[in-house]
């Protein structure tokens, strides 16, 4: 059996499969079921300073080969998401606090309540390809980013982790500014910004119309993200994007990531798709003949 813990910062996890942000992750009870099945740590819904209700239905759609959702941030506030983290205060598996919101002020707020609320670490969101004034707005302003980290950063112990988009020109500039600012770890990636329109009304059909693709079709836009961000950068970089197998996962630790985050493939495969991934890439290492985690990082730049 293969060896499947992996380190990122001072985080060491039992193996290399997180639960991503935005899914089954609202509140105590979904995101224990997660740890149940295996997640070896948890990310949380994104939490902003104010209660948001997010966007009118639908919000999710099933498309042919993904998940197209415009949910809007819906989230309790960060005063009230104490409750929920509260009720996780001893567990033994981290949780990390995704946190959004538009200005380094408000960041360092929120990642200090999220310090103190027992996270083991904190995810900027910095990557909503859709929700006005937050996400992609921040997160193509490498400038801007590198403020906001150094901020978070000079505030608080816990690790911070920058999620990044693809929607952006240079995502290894944006990742680098990242770094200048003195991340702990690179996300890569938020959804790809989409729309589906309904042929018979001639409308998009998500209500904010543009909402955020996910799923198996976004996993090569993930795996180039990765592959190009992790030669540049001397932090780990955790894979996200369409991770669904284990093999999925292999190839994103190929490309540079040192773990990977689920979030669609909860719905394809159902929550227990944290061991089975688990289970096929220890039998893809053994077949193939590695026993740790970190010799597979980055192995396709040769
Ligand atoms: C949403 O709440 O609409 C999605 C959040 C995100 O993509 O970061």
């Amino acid at each position: 059996m293969a060896d499947l813990s992996t380190i990122i910062g001072s985080l060491r996890l039992k193996n290399p499969t997180l639960l991503a942000s935005g899914i089954m992750d609202e509140d105590a009870g979904s995101m224990q079921r997660m740890i149940d099945c295996g997640a070896s740590a948890i990310v949380t819904k994104s939490i902003g300073m104010q209660p948001r209700e997010g966007y009118a239905n639908p919000t999710v759609l099933e498309l042919e080969y993904g998940l197209l959702n415009a949910m809007g941030l819906p989230n309790p506030g960060i005063d009230q998401f104490a409750q929920e983290m509260k009720k996780l205060q001893k567990s033994k598996t981290p949780i990390i606090g995704s946190i959004y919101a538009a200005d380094a002020e408000e960041f360092v707020a929120l990642a200090s309540k999220m310090e103190q609320y027992g996270a083991a670490a904190v995810e900027l969101n910095v990557s909503c390809p859709h929700a006005k004034r937050y996400g992609l707005e921040v997160g193509c302003d490498a400038t801007l980013l590198q403020t906001i980290v150094s901020s978070v950063k000079q505030q608080v112990k816990i690790p911070v982790f920058v999620k990044l988009s693809p929607s952006v020109v240079n995502i290894v500039e944006i990742a680098q500014a990242a770094e200048k600012g003195n991340a702990d770890a690179i996300v890569a990636i938020n959804t790809v910004k989409g729309m589906k329109i309904d042929l018979e009304t001639a409308h998009p059909i998500l209500a904010n119309r543009t909402g955020g693709y996910s799923g198996k079709a976004i996993k090569p836009i993930g795996v180039r993200c990765v592959y190009d961000i992790a030669q540049n950068v001397n932090i780990p970089v955790i894979g996200v994007g369409g991770i669904t197998t284990g093999e999925d996962a292999i190839e994103y630790f190929m490309a540079g990531a040192s773990a990977v985050q689920i979030g669609s493939a909860v719905y394809y495969r159902g929550p227990d798709v944290f061991r089975h991934v688990c289970k096929e890439i220890n039998v893809w290492m053994d077949t193939h003949g590695y026993k740790k985690i970190c010799e597979l990082v980055g192995v396709a730049y040769q």
